[in-house]
């Protein structure tokens, strides 16, 4: 099983979603916790951004030592060196430099010829080189850029010294096998490419940020970015908590791994929401409240037989301490009777269908039954005898 760097982008990337302003002892606490969750690369920011950015970036790069520290930097000298600064004393100082490729851009934001772009690109690139020993060079919305452009110009960055070709979906927009046809063609159309590490970066306008990202790794990317708990500009970037446990519960399929350490996940999750204030969906896969939780009489039932009957994640995998069965009107008597076993209010055999009924017509007002609520039922019962 080969290994999938995990590149996190949550205090840069994830910082850009609307309304998210983090200050520098939250980025600091963020980063200490990815190092915990053990991702290979944390990118702490875009140092040239702002004086904030630039200190968080700093104090990042020198505190963190298990991880790769990287901060962004447009193809300008001026990021370069903001950068420079900010990571050159971190464990492995590493630039993420990107320039945009594809013909909306060029026309529109950049106003450049595709010569012009590829000699904007390869200058960054070659000053960078004089400074950090690894160079991410990213073709921003690389999706909509012409293939044969965007093999052009990453042969030549490579030429120039970059290490890591990075494909963003920009704008959310390509689809699995589309992505996947991408890394194909580079692999196939760029001579060079067998000195780098391809990397993929998705954007979830869409909903296929995860689909896209593991369909990259299908065909031939070696490294991953996202963020935490999917954070990130419009929709969000693709989730790293989803992808990694969704390679690990696969591993059959996809036969890598990652370095991850799964148990920090939930920690890692709720840390992010609560200095975000991104509040996590009830329904989100792996961290929302609901991904372990039981409500169906049916699926309560086969729970308690035996777990895997509804469960393909255990909830202690990702630092959970259990599921839970939530009853409400769709519980059955098998999960009602284990609950009230739980809080030591047994109840005998011929008690259980009278109260289960009781539970049943107060259920069918509620959203949720309490343990209070169930509580009350018995008490009563036990008066009224
Ligand atoms: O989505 C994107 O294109 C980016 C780049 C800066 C890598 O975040
Ligand atoms: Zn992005």
């Amino acid at each position: 099983m080969h290994r999938i760097k995990i590149f996190d982008t949550t205090l840069r990337d994830g910082e850009q979603s609307a309304g998210v302003n983090l200050n520098f002892s939250e980025k600091f606490e963020i980063a200490k916790q990815l190092e915990r969750l053990n991702v290979d690369i944390i990118e702490a920011g875009f140092p040239a951004a702002s004086k904030g950015d630039f200190y968080s970036v700093q104090q990042i790069a020198n505190h963190i030592r298990n991880c790769s520290v990287t901060g962004l930097a447009r193809s300008v000298k001026g990021d370069i060196d903001a950068a420079w600064e900010a990571l050159k004393e971190g464990a492995e100082p590493r630039l993420h430099v990107f320039l945009a490729t594809s013909p909306i851009h060029r026309e529109f934001k950049l106003k450049q010829t595709k010569e012009q772009v590829i000699e904007t690109a390869v200058q960054a690139v070659q000053y960078a080189a004089t400074k950090f020993p690894i160079i991410q060079w990213s073709a921003e919305d690389a999706c909509r850029t012409e293939l044969p452009f965007l093999a052009e110009i990453v042969e030549k960055v490579i030429q120039a010294g970059a290490q890591v070709i990075n494909i963003p979906d920009t704008v959310g927009y390509i689809s699995p096998k589309e992505y996947g046809e991408i890394f194909q063609y580079l692999k196939k159309h760029v001579p060079s490419i067998s000195k780098v590490s391809l990397s993929a970066h998705c954007h979830d306008d869409l909903g296929m940020a995860i689909a896209n990202s593991l369909a990259a790794v299908e065909n031939g990317a070696t490294q991953v970015e996202g963020t935490i708990n999917g954070i990130g500009e419009r929709a969000g970037n693709a989730a790293l908590e989803e992808f990694a446990v969704a390679l690990y519960i696969r591993k059959d399929h996809y036969q890598v791994e990652t370095r991850l350490n799964l148990k920090e996940i939930s920690r890692t999750s709720r840390l992010v929401s609560k200095l975000t204030g991104m509040v996590v969906p009830a329904n989100k896969a792996v961290v929302g409240r609901n991904a372990f939780a039981h409500e169906s009489g049916i699926h309560q039932d086969g729970v308690l037989k035996e777990k895997t009957t509804y469960e393909i994640i255990s909830p202690d995998l990702v630092g959970y301490q259990s599921n839970s069965m939530v009853l409400g009107k769709h519980s059955g008597r098998h999960a009602f009777r284990n609950r009230l076993d739980e809080l030591g209010l047994s109840i005998s055999d011929e008690d259980v269908n009278h109260l289960f009924s009781v539970f049943k017509d107060l259920a069918d007002k509620k959203k949720e039954m309490t343990d209070d609520d169930l509580a009350a039922i018995v008490l009563e019962e036990k008066l009224s005898k």
